[in-house]
């Protein structure tokens, strides 16, 4: 006998992170895809209504110090460095990740200008590559693509950066992160993380692992909203060392002084460019209150519950779908995805049954595990969603055929 929902329900009641209540759901949804953009916090609204009306609106420019605006990044720092295993003075926030992206790469190059080589792997998200190509073209290196399943096999005497990404955004697969930080440095080679996939849903230990650089995004597991801004992470070893190349007066060591040469702040202050997006920021600090009291480590049991239940109901249930997620728990994120030949049809018509995945070209669906949000009852009723889906062949409808802009 295949498990029923009555199993599923009794594994939320056996123990669950319980902070289903901290955020605002629609009713009528079951929400897998928080790997793309976390749901609202039930505190932003009012959070941000009160820093629009008050701060800005009674406070004017006074709400620069009297508000705290100045201090929100370290703030937002101090909640974030657990989940990644930082200090706090080692994170700035600001950026997107891809400009974020940018200042790592150029700051990695130029602090080993005997290395010309940047490698990536080429099933990263594209913008990776992107800013990679970018780089190389600016400062005259030379992009290395190397193999997904063996990255370290490219890395040799003359790389100066391996950028990769901790958990793939296509099939949930998760590297090694420390095994092949210590495989790069003993080539000579610094490391760069991507963590957008993986901050706030699998533990991630930047300090233990000795990293150089890592970056990531706060609107996926993070729930800090659309556009939400990035952190930066740099190894406290190479601070001092490492320039980024976006001088703007916001990381000059003097703001205010309005001096005319460029002298960069001290430590992570310096990773800042312009002025402080204070309402990105505030939306944020508040949604990251979502995590108050839960560990990391509660986070991951919870997170791989609910992935081993999808995966065990999509075995029983649909035994024919190509998982292309690792089963292996040290190696999956907190999503799973399945090929199928109608996958962006079949994600359409699941939406409007009102169960919310997404499609990655070619053909890739992707579901999205939320652990503080998401029960296992939810598991059970998407795939009862999704079994009618494909049995009842409703992703042939024509309604589902059409591309969206945004998949
Ligand atoms: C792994 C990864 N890196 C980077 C990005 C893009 O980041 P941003 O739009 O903040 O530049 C994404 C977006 O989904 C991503 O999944």
């Amino acid at each position: 006998m295949g498990l029923g929902r009555n199993d599923a329900a009794a594994l939320d009641a056996a123990g669950g992170l319980g902070t289903r209540d901290r955020f605002r759901l629609p009713a009528d949804v079951l929400y897998l895809d928080g790997n793309s953009l976390g749901a609202l916090p039930v505190g932003v609204p009012a959070r941000l209504a009160a820093v629009v009306e008050d701060e800005w609106g009674s406070g004017l420019i006074r709400s620069w110090n009297d508000a705290g605006w100045m201090e929100l990044v370290g703030r937002i720092a101090a909640r974030i460095a657990p989940l990644v295993g930082a200090a706090p003075a080692d994170l700035h926030l600001g950026d997107s990740t891809s400009v974020s992206l940018f200042k790592t790469m150029v700051a990695a190059a130029r602090l080993q200008p005997g290395r010309r080589v940047l490698v990536v792997e080429p099933s990263t998200f594209p913008t990776d590559g992107y800013i990679a190509a970018g780089v190389a073209d600016l400062l005259d290196l030379e992009l290395r693509w190397c193999d997904p399943a063996d990255p370290l096999a490219a890395v040799d005497e003359e790389v100066a950066l391996l950028s990769l990404t901790h958990v793939d955004f296509r099939t949930g697969a998760m590297y090694d992160l420390s095994a092949i930080t210590a495989g790069a440095h003993v080539r000579g080679a610094m490391v760069q993380w991507d963590l957008c996939h993986s901050v706030g849903a699998v533990p991630v230990d930047l300090t233990q692992a000795d990293a150089d650089f890592a970056v990531g995004c706060t609107y996926k597991y993070l729930n800090g909203g659309p556009g939400s801004p990035a952190f930066t992470w740099v190894s406290p070893r190479l601070q001092a060392a490492a320039l980024q190349p976006i001088t703007g007066w916001m990381g000059h060591a003097t703001p205010f002084a309005m001096t005319r040469d460029y002298a960069p702040a001290a430590g992570m202050g310096q990773w800042a460019s312009g002025t402080h997006p204070v309402l990105a920021l505030s939306a944020l600090e508040s949604a990251l209150e979502a995590f108050d009291g839960v560990t990391v480590e509660a986070l991951r049991a919870a997170s791989l519950s609910l992935t081993d239940l999808f995966i065990r109901l999509l075995d029983e249930r649909l035994p024919d779908l190509e998982i292309v997620t690792p089963r292996e728990h040290g190696r999956r994120g907190s999503q799973v995805s399945f090929r199928h030949p109608h996958a962006y049809a079949v994600v359409q018509a699941l939406i409007a049954r009102g169960v919310i995945g997404d499609f990655r070209d070619p053909d890739i669906a992707r579901f999205g595990f939320t652990p503080l949000y998401l029960s296992h009852a939810d598991v059970y009723d998407a795939v009862e969603h999704l079994v009618g889906v494909l049995a009842g062949e409703e992703y042939l409808r024509p309604e589902y055929a059409a591309r969206n802009p945004v998949t």
